[in-house]
């Protein structure tokens, strides 16, 4: 037993669940986990060292050795590592140590906010509140980008549409902790929702857990 609250977010990819997170975390204080940002590390150690992506030895070598404390967004975040971690996923022994190291994490005091993709079924099962956020491919890809076109970068609305098409299948259909939603999460479809709405949402869905 201990005195953790966890809140336990999952969802298809540029779903908005990460900034829910963070802000979640912001409100109550508590340790923020992006856990994709841990499958990402493994794709990017692996890329990085010149190794092959379809070796589960020594992707598993490389989760044994994650260090949380350097997890780097802004270099974790591209899309290369981004395809190169949903291979590492399907991984079941890569997903065993990075599922026992996510829930050390979640033993954090006095709470955390996990976001990922198998948080509220597999990880943390147990958690307080789980929250399922989802929107449709075309509002999630147009989201994605005006987030690159707005931070100055160049992107193609068609090409991130299909890609995001590609990973949901990939992350729904695989066998090991495919995406869906835990029995008991709250779902919440952001399609018509502006962040603020959701985020306003998602504070009322805690503080009703919380107060249970
Ligand atoms: O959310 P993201 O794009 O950073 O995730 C990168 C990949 O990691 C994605 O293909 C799904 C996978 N992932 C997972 O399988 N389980 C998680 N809890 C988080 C991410």
């Amino acid at each position: 037993m201990n005195n953790s609250f966890t809140i336990a977010i999952d969802g298809p990819a540029a779903s908005g669940k990460g900034t829910l997170a963070r802000r979640l975390a912001e409100k109550y204080g508590f340790h923020h986990l992006d856990s994709g940002l841990t499958y990402r590390a493994v794709g990017h150690a692996l890329l990085d060292a010149g190794l092959p992506l379809d070796s589960e030895d020594l992707a598993v070598i490389v989760a044994e050795n994650l260090d949380l404390g350097k997890l780097d967004r802004t270099i974790l975040s591209s899309h290369e590592i981004g395809n190169a971690a949903s291979k590492v996923a399907v991984m079941s022994r890569v997903r065993e140590v990075l599922v026992e190291v996510q829930r050390e994490f979640a033993r954090k005091e006095p709470g955390t906010v996990i976001d990922g993709r198998d948080i509220g079924t597999v990880v943390c099962p147990d958690a307080n509140v789980k929250l399922y956020i989802t929107a449709s491919p075309e509002v999630r890809a147009n989201r994605r980008y005006k987030e690159i076109i707005d931070s100055g970068g160049e992107a193609d609305y068609e090409a991130i549409l299909a890609d995001i098409k590609i990973r949901d299948e990939r992350d729904m259909s695989r066998k090991d902790s495919p995406l869906k939603p835990a029995e008991d999460a709250h779902l919440l479809d952001t399609t018509e929702m502006s962040i603020e709405t959701a985020f306003q949402t998602a504070l009322a869905i805690v503080e009703e857990e919380q107060n249970r």
